[in-house]
């Protein structure tokens, strides 16, 4: 049995597949107060439960033991909407951050900000932080999307919501009301879209796995609907 296609699959799928797959409570789009193990289920690399030995979503293998009409429907190709394969990252904006470690709300765009404030005592602590870019495959420092509204909700119900600035950065600091109770999850929004994040996160440095190139199973950047 195989818990964990969610990295490859759009939230509406991951829920559908989660179903056919048995995988229990996998990604449930109201799991705000899911514990942990489900979130790792849906974090991890995917992993062969018979075999334990990791899985290659991209090879027919994953989708075994799957009702036929959903193998079917199961594109092989990531199906968000844009295209996710393994193009070199670029900066679309064609602006790139120069300035170093200097303080700015505009600083090292893309860059895993929590990951890297943690480590200077100069640094304000953040609760989160990250940047929304217009494409899923952009360069560290590269300059993202202005004026996106990103909302996190914390396992409380608290909601806080925050506009991207010109680098695309957005962030929450430590000092800055509400105290989030982890694990969150998180939308993007601009002009009526959305995305959303399904699973719940238990940290809020966003570009450590929206990362170049992204880890734990991100689709990639955090992208603008
Ligand atoms: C490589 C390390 C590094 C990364 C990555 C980084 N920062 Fe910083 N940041 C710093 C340091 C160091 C300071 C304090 C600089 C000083 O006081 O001179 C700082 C300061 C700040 C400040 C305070 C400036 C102010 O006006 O209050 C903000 C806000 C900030 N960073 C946001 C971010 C965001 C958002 C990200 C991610 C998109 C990020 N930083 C990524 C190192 C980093
Ligand atoms: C520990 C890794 C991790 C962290 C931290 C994380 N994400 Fe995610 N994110 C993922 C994974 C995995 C997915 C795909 C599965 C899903 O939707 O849950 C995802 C999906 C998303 C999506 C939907 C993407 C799409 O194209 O549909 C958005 C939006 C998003 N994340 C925003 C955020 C924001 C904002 C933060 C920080 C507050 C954040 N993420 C922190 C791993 C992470």
């Amino acid at each position: 049995m195989k818990c964990t296609m969610s990295l490859f699959l759009s939230g509406a799928m991951v829920a559908s597949m989660a179903v056919g797959l048995g995988c229990n409570g996998t990604a449930d789009s109201g799991a705000l107060g899911a514990d942990a193990a489900t979130v790792d289920a849906v974090v991890d690399v995917p992993v062969d439960v018979a075999t334990g030995l990791p899985d290659n979503p991209a090879t027919p293998d994953v989708i075994s033991g799957v009702d036929v009409p959903l193998v079917e429907d199961v594109p092989t190709v990531p199906d968000l909407g844009h295209d996710s394969g393994p193009v070199p990252p670029g900066c679309s904006s064609g602006v790139m951050w120069t300035l170093g470690d200097k303080e700015s709300p505009l600083m090292h765009p893309g860059g895993d900000c929590i990951g890297c404030h943690v480590t200077k005592k100069d640094a304000p602590p953040l609760q989160f932080g990250g940047t929304v870019y217009p494409t899923l495959s952009e360069k560290n420092d590269c300059n993202g999307s202005a004026s996106v509204t990103v909302e996190v909700t914390d396992s409380k119900g608290q909601v806080v919501s925050r506009q991207t600035n010109a680098a695309g950065n957005f962030y929450l600091k430590s000092e800055e009301s509400p105290t989030l109770v982890f694990p969150i999850t998180a939308k993007v929004l601009s002009k009526g879209q959305e995305r959303k994040m399904f699973s719940p996160q238990s940290t809020g440095a966003c570009n450590s796995c929206h990362g170049s190139p992204p880890i734990a199973g991100a689709p990639g950047r955090i992208m603008t609907p």
